[in-house]
């Protein structure tokens, strides 16, 4: 029995939360959900969008599946997602993005996985006024320790899942210290990993040739802004943040979560694909060495979007929430 704490967050958060555990409950998944909660749920019901239980939960598993949290836009408090990768160390954000099949998208072959840095970089949240409301400014912050995490991860699951190319995404022509540093520790830890084919792209360029070309793309390492920015395009390329799922990964704490946010335009409205929580959840089980209970839901999942009535409609279905996790738990026993 494995303790995984369970936080279904804001927005569709408890419709795909409702969605993802009826599906590994009915899958055989041997988990005992450890319910909590974070974000603006909380900050409404407890004053406190990271309350200290849900933290020493956390603590105390060391895995969670964590829904979409509520981040207020311009003002209010900040992200408790950027606050909890940086309190638990979640140094790798892996998201992969693969074309799907039955799925209708601009490409048939897209198969890559994004490695966002996701504990420093423009995220720390080191912002202040030179003049109120006139002149801001931002800290980045780029740490060759950090680095060499994010970047020596690519390389270690490209060589362990035979992955034959890593690029790195920067913008040093312009950043010259920190994506600077970044770049030149990923020369070095490139040389360490001969058989893999390592190269560097400036950012902008990678953006178009992600939209022109993306089957070119194997294993992707960036700064957090960027990775942020290039896993929604990723998810883009393959149909949508509907179908894209993504694990914060540290030395001793997991947690996974969709690409996508809380969707506040379709919450409540059972419209909610939950593919994305479900990928993500599958990589949770991955994780704690469930890999042949993910392979059959993945390939329930795959049955099921050959059914464009049980479908949800960002995918061009014109099924529910609902509809979707039911088709799935049959097909379960195909
Ligand atoms: P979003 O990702 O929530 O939504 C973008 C668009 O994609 C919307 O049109 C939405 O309806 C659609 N979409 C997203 N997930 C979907 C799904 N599972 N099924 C069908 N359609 C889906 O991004 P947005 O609107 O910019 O942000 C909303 C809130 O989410 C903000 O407060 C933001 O801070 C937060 N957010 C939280 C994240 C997290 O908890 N990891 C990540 C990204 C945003
Ligand atoms: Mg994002």
């Amino acid at each position: 029995m494995h303790d995984i704490v369970l936080i279904p967050g804001d927005g569709i958060g408890p419709e795909i939360t409702e969605s993802v555990t009826t599906i590994l409950d009915e899958a055989g998944a041997d988990i005992n959900w450890i319910r909590c909660t974070a974000g603006l749920s909380a900050h409404k019901e407890l004053g406190d969008p990271l309350p200290g239980d849900t933290i020493a939960a956390i603590e105390k598993h060391r895995i969670a599946l964590k829904g979409p949290l509520t981040t207020p836009v311009g003002s209010g408090f900040r992200s408790v997602n950027v606050a909890m990768r940086k309190k638990f160390e979640l140094y790798s954000n892996i998201r992969p993005a693969k074309t799907l099949p039955h799925i209708k998208s601009r490409f048939d072959d897209v198969n890559l996985v994004m490695f966002r840095e996701n504990t420093e970089g423009l995220y720390i949240g080191k912002e202040q006024w030179v003049k109120e409301n006139s002149h801001a400014e931002s800290i980045a912050v780029v740490t060759r320790s950090a680095s060499e995490k994010i970047i020596r991860a690519a390389f270690e699951y490209a060589k362990k899942k035979d992955r034959k190319k890593v690029t790195l995404v920067h913008k040093a022509n312009i950043l010259k210290f920190t994506c600077g540093l970044f770049m030149e520790v990923g020369e070095e830890i490139a040389k360490n990993y001969p058989e893999i084919e390592y190269e560097d792209l400036i950012v902008d360029n990678m953006a178009m040739q992600m939209v022109l070309q993306p089957e070119q793309f194997d294993v992707i390492v960036t700064t957090n802004l960027f990775g942020d920015i290039l896993s929604d395009l990723a998810s883009g390329l393959v149909g949508g943040l509907g179908l894209t799922g993504a694990a914060n990964i540290g030395d001793d704490t997991a947690m996974f979560e969709a690409v996508h946010g809380s969707a506040p335009d379709i919450a409540g409205q059972n419209k909610a694909n939950p593919i994305a929580f479900l990928f993500s959840a599958l990589m949770m089980l991955e994780h704690i060495g469930e890999e042949n209970r993910a392979d059959r839901i993945r390939q329930a999942v795959y049955y099921t979007l050959e059914n464009k009535s049980a479908c949800t409609p960002d995918i061009g279905g014109n099924g529910t929430t609902k509809t979707f996790t039911e088709a799935v738990v049959r097909n379960l026993k195909k």
